[in-house]
């Protein structure tokens, strides 16, 4: 068994000089594991998979092979932000995966959340298996494992546990960063080049827009979802709230409410707006976000988003709330 313990003398990286040390040692130790071999990641665009990726393109190159899955459930831009960093800006060898109708289709008509989450998971595994067995040459694979997730303390990705890759697909793996705590993983993230969006970005649950959209998902009420986070995201960065609040986002319930627009009755969708502040996200305290914004918020949201009719903020701390809805 690999020795899994941070080492003791192990400096905590708090500063360039520190993150370009680190970076030179992991360049190093990559190289020596892998010499000319090939190595595969999942990049979901999230800070670690981010994170690994620039780090190991350092190292090898194109001899890197990411794929990115775009499952339909991610917020806007993302998809498209992953292919202007990676393949267009740092030249690496993306394989962009298009999988939106067959996870959506999947999705359909299953409203029970951790059932959806299942199916996300496991579609996930299956297409990322897909794509693997397309590769030739592959004998590694590189994980975005932080320290937190081997002390099993990370409630974000304790939740995710679908199983993994089928037994002749057991490459060896590449964990750069498993002694690694999260700010220091965004230390050493700004000092390879990513961007403030990548590095700094709140938490995203793996199932992403899927458990926001509540209840069986429809391509619509998702839209409604995505713009709604969209403006909340946009509005938010504009008032400095961006890197002060720790999670913030949308969430559309599977239930109309009776509204009116220009003098006529309509039949739409609320959006609930959250915004929480936490250390470990087992307690969490509501964001007291200033009315005059929120009433901002509520504004662009009723009149740029399609299928919307009404927003609320959610005052409810964890415990008695959850952080998501489902
Ligand atoms: P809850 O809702 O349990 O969320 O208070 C705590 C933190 O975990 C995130 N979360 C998830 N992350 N897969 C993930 O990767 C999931 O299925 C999942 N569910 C919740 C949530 O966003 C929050 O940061």
């Amino acid at each position: 068994m690999e020795n899994n313990k941070r080492p003791e003398s192990m400096a905590r990286i708090n500063n360039a000089e520190l993150a370009e040390k680190f970076i030179a040692e992991q360049v190093a130790a990559v190289k020596a594991q892998v010499g000319e071999k090939k190595v595969l990641l999942a990049l979901s665009g999230g800070v670690d998979s981010s994170v690994v990726a620039a780090l190991l393109i350092k190292a090898i190159g194109k001899n890197l092979v990411c794929v990115h899955v775009n499952h339909g459930l991610l917020r806007k831009g993302e998809p498209e932000q992953v292919v202007e960093v990676f393949r267009n800006r740092m030249n690496a060898n993306l394989v962009y995966v298009d999988a939106v109708d067959r996870f959506l289709d999947k999705l359909a008509g299953v409203a029970e959340p951790e059932q959806k989450r299942k199916i996300i998971g496991a579609e996930f595994i299956r297409v990322f298996e897909e794509e693997a067995r397309k590769q030739d040459g592959i004998e590694f694979l590189a994980q975005g494992t932080i320290y937190p997730d081997i002390l099993e303390s990370g409630p974000v990705k304790a939740h995710h546990n679908v199983g993994g890759l089928p037994d002749d697909l057991k490459f060896e793996l590449v964990e750069p960063l498993k002694f690694l705590f999260k700010d220091e993983v965004r230390v050493v993230g700004k000092a390879l080049g990513l961007p403030d969006e990548m590095v700094y970005r709140q938490p995203f649950p793996g199932p992403g827009l899927g458990v926001r959209c509540l209840g069986a998902i429809t391509r619509e009420r998702l839209e409604c979802v995505r713009e709604s986070d969209a403006i909340l995201r946009e509005e938010f960065a504009k008032n400095g709230l961006a890197g002060k609040v720790w999670q913030y986002f949308t969430v559309v319930p599977d239930f109309k409410s009776v509204g009116v627009k220009e003098g006529k009755r309509t039949f739409a969708y609320p959006v609930i707006l959250r915004a929480v502040n936490t250390v470990d996200a087992m307690t969490a305290t509501v964001e007291n976000v200033p009315f005059a914004l929120l009433q901002h918020i509520t504004d662009r949201i009723t009149k740029e988003v399609p299928g919307v009719n009404r927003v609320l903020y959610d005052l409810t701390p964890k415990p008695c709330g959850t952080i998501e809805w489902e």
